[in-house]
This record gives structure tokens, C-alpha cells and sequence, in this order.
């Protein structure tokens, strides 16, 4: 019988390309998110483009922090496991409003992993970040890095991994995969998914693509002193298609081993600058992106990427786009849907 996953924070830009991955894996697939940095109409395109798989995806419009709500989903559904995208996810924003940061995504994960629980399902991956290397002392970041958060949001990443290895290391029967993500970026090829991120884009591609699609000026690029190639920073950009297939390959492990608590990074062991994932965008766009030179945006680190060893060993999974195929998709989604989801009227 086709197996059932929770999937927290599916309409988000991740969880909605992870969506329609496991659709078209033959699994079934129940969303719930408050949709607080996502649009419905994210899961309508994937219901779309799943086809035949369509009817098996449901969503429910629930807050994790809403323990009567995500027991309901758990006494409607019994699950075979969860994937945990749910969470707050601006660094800026979570220096200025940390206990937001903390009770959002702290409390919301304690809430649905006592439930889980309750209910008897103890297997899950969780949405953790190259973050938690900080700056790293060297490259690639191997899985056995030491650990620090640089800020409120990284912080709660270490958390939720502690709380994780606890659980598991009090009670056996949890079965946990910890994936650290990279740089995530691009969309699916269809053009019908991809990021729509509400406000000021913090990350490099969302701003790379509103610039290129005119609704900013130009791009500010923070810091071009580092010792890199071209004196901007270094990151192991991935795309979420790529991405999306790790959380696949990891059930499949959590289905098919005695796990434990493990983590994995999921990248593509590739450092590209700044300067350089400019040039692939303006190359598959066909647009100039006006730069601006500015100075390093604090707590940003140099250089980071991945080691993909322990993932390509144990989940057998391996990514299989470069940065031409990232910045192609990107532009596809941005030239086809120049304000995300919504409209301009209601956009920054
Ligand atoms: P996103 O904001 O697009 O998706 C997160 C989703 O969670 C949103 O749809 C939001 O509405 C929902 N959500 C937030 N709080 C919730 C709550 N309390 N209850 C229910 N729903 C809630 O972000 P994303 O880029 O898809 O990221 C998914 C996960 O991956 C996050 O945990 C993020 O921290 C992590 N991550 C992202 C990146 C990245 O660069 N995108 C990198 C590393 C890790
Ligand atoms: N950058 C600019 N201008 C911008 C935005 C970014 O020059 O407007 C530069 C940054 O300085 C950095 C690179 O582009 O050198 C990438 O920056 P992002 O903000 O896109 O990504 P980060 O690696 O800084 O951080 C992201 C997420 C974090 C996550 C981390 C690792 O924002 O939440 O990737 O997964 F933890």
C-alpha cells in the first residue's frame, strides 16, 4: 500500500517541489502550513502537475504552535512518516524578532514531535542548514564539523537537531534523518512552481530574479574583499528539484534501515561566487544585472560547501544539476511569473 507523509510547511518553496516529487514517487501526501510565507495556489500547481497523482494530496491550513489542530491531522491520517520544512527562515529577521524565531519554529516542532509521538509515528527528516557550520574552518563541510550558530534562526536549527539526537537516543524506536541544505535554488522546468518569497528577497537568486524581472534596481553585492577568485563569497548552490529528491532518497532509507538519528548534507560539493551566479543568470536570461558593490553583510561566511560523500554512500543519491540548469529554471518560473503567486498590487 502506498505510504503516507506528513509534509509540515508544503506549500513553501521546498516543501512544494518535495511535494510533487513524492506525489509522482506513488506516495500520499498531507500538507499542513499556515501558509504565513507561502500562497495556496502553490499546491494547486502541483496538484496540476502532478496529473493522475493529483488526488493524492490534501492540505490543512494549520499553525504548528496549534497542538488541537495538528492532533486533528494526526487522528484523521495515520502517517508512515513526516518531513518538517515548517519553519521561519530569515536570518535579519530573526536578530530583531529572536523569540518569534523561537517560539515558531522551537515550540511548533516540540508540538508536532509530542504528537507524533502520541500517534505512534516516530520517523522523520528534518529541514536542517548548512547553517550550523557557521564559518566554516575549512572546506568542504564534512558532517562531523564542529557546530555554532551565528544568529537567532541558526540557533534554532542547532536546537532542533539536539532535540532530535535526544529523542532518539531516549527512545530507540525514532528513526530521524537530520539534512543539512545548502544553497537551494531554481524551480521545476515546468515554470509553475518555484520560490515567492514575501517582502525584500534575502537570498541571492529571489533578488537576482526581481531585478531581472524590474522590480528593483539592481543587485548589492555584499563584499568583494574576500579571498575568493573574484573577491565574492563562495556557496554550494543546488537546485531544488536536486533537493527535493534527497528527502526521497532519505525516507527511503528511513524505510529501509535501522537509522537512528543521522545527518546529511545535501549539496553539490561545488563552490560558486557571487560574481559567477550572476554571469549564469544573465547568460540564461538574457538580461543585465546591474551591480552595486557594497561591504560584507555581517555574519556572512567566506567560503562554504558541502562534502557529498556520506549522502552519495548512504542515501545512494547524488545531484544532478549544475548552475546553467539552476539559473534556466529560475528565470523560466521568473519570466512566467514575474510576481510569484500573487499579483503587484499586493507585492513589495
Ligand atoms: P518557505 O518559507 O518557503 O517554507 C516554509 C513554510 O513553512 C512556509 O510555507 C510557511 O508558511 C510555513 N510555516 C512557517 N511556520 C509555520 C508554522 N508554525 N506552522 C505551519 N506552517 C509554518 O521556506 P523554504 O525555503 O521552503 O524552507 C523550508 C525549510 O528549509 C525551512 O525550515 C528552512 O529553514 C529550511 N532551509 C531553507 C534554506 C533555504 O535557503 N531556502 C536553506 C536551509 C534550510
Ligand atoms: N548576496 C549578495 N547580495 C544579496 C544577497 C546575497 O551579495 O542581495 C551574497 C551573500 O553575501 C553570499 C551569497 O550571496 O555571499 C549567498 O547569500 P544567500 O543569502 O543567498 O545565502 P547564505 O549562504 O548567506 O544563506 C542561506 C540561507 C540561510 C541558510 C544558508 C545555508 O539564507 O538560511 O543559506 O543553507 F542557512
Amino acid at each position: 500500500m502506498a505510504k503516507s507523509i506528513l509534509v509540515t510547511g508544503g506549500a513553501g518553496y521546498i516543501g512544494s517541489h518535495t511535494a510533487l516529487q513524492l506525489l509522482l514517487g506513488g506516495y500520499n501526501v498531507v500538507v499542513v502550513d499556515n501558509l504565513d510565507n507561502s500562497s495556496e495556489i502553490a499546491l494547486q500547481r502541483v496538484k496540476e502537475l502532478a496529473g493522475e497523482f493529483a488526488s493524492n494530496l490534501a492540505f490543512h491550513k494549520v499553525d504548528l504552535r496549534d497542538r488541537t489542530a495538528v492532533e486533528n491531522v494526526f487522528s484523521s491520517t495515520k502517517f508512515d512518516a513526516v518531513i518538517h520544512f515548517a519553519g521561519l527562515k530569515a536570518v535579519g529577521e530573526s536578530v530583531q524578532k529572536p523569540l518569534l524565531y523561537y517560539n515558531n519554529n522551537i515550540i511548533g516542532t516540540i508540538n508536532l514531535l509530542e504528537v507524533m509521538a502520541a500517534h505512534g509515528c516516530k520517523t522523520l527528516v528534518f529541514s536542517s542548514s548548512a547553517t550550523v557550520y557557521g564559518w566554516p574552518k575549512e572546506v568542504p563541510c564534512t558532517e562531523e564539523f564542529p557546530l555554532s550558530a551565528a544568529n537567532p534562526y541558526g540557533r534554532t536549527k542547532l536546537f532542533i537537531e539536539e532535540i532530535c539526537r535526544d529523542i532518539q537516543h531516549g527512545d530507540a524506536e525514532w528513526k530521524i534523518i537530520l539534512l543539512r541544505y545548502f544553497n537551494p535554488v531554481g524551480a521545476h522546468s515546468s515554470g509553475h512552481i518555484g520560490e515567492d518569497p514575501r517582502g525584500i528577497p534575502n537570498n541571492l537568486m529571489p533578488f537576482v530574479q526581481q531585478v531581472a524581472v524590474g522590480r528593483r534596481p539592481h543587485l548589492t553585492v555584499y563584499g568583494n574583499d574576500y579571498k575568493t577568485k573574484d573577491g565574492t563569497g563562495v556557496r554550494d548552490y543546488i537546485h531544488v528539484v536536486d533537493l527535493a529528491d534527497g528527502h526521497i532518497a532519505a525516507l527511503k532509507k528511513l524505510f529501509a534501515a535501522d537509522v537512528g538519528c543521522e545527518v546529511y548534507n545535501l549539496g553539490t560539493g561545488k563552490g560558486t561566487t557571487v560574481l559567477e551566479m550572476v554571469a549564469a543568470f544573465e547568460k540564461a536570461s538574457e538580461k543585465k544585472i546591474p551591480l552595486v558593490m557594497a561591504g560584507r553583510r555581517p555574519g556572512d561566511a567566506e567560503v562554504v560547501y558541502a562534502s557529498t560523500e556520506k549522502a552519495e554512500r548512504e542515501l545512494n543519491w547524488k545531484a544532478n544539476y549544475g548552475i546553467e540548469e539552476m539559473c534556466r529554471d529560475q528565470w523560466n518560473w521568473a519570466s512566467k511569473n514575474p510576481y510569484g503567486y500573487g499579483s503587484p498590487d499586493n507585492k513589495d
